[in-house]
């Protein structure tokens, strides 16, 4: 699997948050020793660059958002939520370390907080741009004895424009199945309306469909 630049950028994003939780552990928590400047410094200078990506993370979001319009579906529009809730915080953080200095005590629970919240919004877009690879896969499937490759993008709209004329899709996702049940299946729905559906139709329907993903 290769990863792009953004998907490097937000492992290294996550490093940074586990690196500022860690130093601040190593300053505050520790029975003994006496917090050292240098690891006070290094948990600035890695607040600050965590910060500095967040605000590059930001600024690539509202650029999508104003190209494509406000996040379609549930689990991207809970990543762009939970971004703008680290928004919040950083602000909090900042003013509590600046300004109102009467509440540090809540500095260090807010911080491993953000690194939380830092792990879900990364979990969401990987889970999210995996599902959008699998769906545009190419997959070997072999049907009536022929095989051929599959494509899961096109099995996909198979499922919506031909699946659909017939039943609802219930029937079709609510159970995950493998290629070898989908087989059976799809032999079964094309002899009912061989003329709806093709050969091709049905290799492609089992592309997507052995791969158990929701629509
Ligand atoms: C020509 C109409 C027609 C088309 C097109 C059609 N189906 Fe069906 N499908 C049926 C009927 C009728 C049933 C219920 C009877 C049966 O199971 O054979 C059914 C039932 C099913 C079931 C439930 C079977 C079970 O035993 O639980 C699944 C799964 C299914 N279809 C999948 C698909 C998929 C995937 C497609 C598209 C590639 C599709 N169908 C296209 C008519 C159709």
């Amino acid at each position: 699997m290769t990863l792009d630049r953004w998907a490097w950028l937000s492992l290294f994003w996550l490093a940074l948050g586990l690196m500022a939780v860690l130093t601040m552990a190593e300053i505050l928590g520790r029975a003994k020793s006496s917090p050292s400047a240098g690891k006070k410094r290094v948990h600035r200078v890695v607040g600050y660059g965590f910060t500095g990506l967040y605000l590059v993370f930001l600024a690539g979001m509202f650029g999508r958002m104003n190209r494509f319009g406000p996040p379609r579906g549930l689990w991207i529009g809970l990543h762009a939520y939970l971004g703008v809730v680290v928004c919040a915080l950083l602000l909090v953080k900042i003013l509590i370390a600046r300004r109102y200095r009467k509440y540090m005590s809540a500095l260090p629970s807010i911080g491993v907080f953000l690194f939380i919240l830092a792990l879900t919004i990364v979990t969401l877009s990987g889970l999210w741009r995996l599902r959008a690879r699998a769906n545009s896969a190419t997959v070997s499937v072999t049907y009536r004895g022929r095989s051929y490759q599959g494509s899961a993008a096109l099995g996909r709209r198979v499922m919506y424009l031909k699946c659909s004329r017939c039943h609802d899709l219930r029937p079709v996702l609510l159970f995950a199945r493998d290629a070898q049940d989908w087989q059976r299946y799809l032999r079964r729905m094309q002899d009912k309306d061989p003329y709806l559906l093709t050969d091709e139709d049905c290799m492609n329907a089992i592309a997507y469909l052995s791969q158990g993903l929701s629509p």
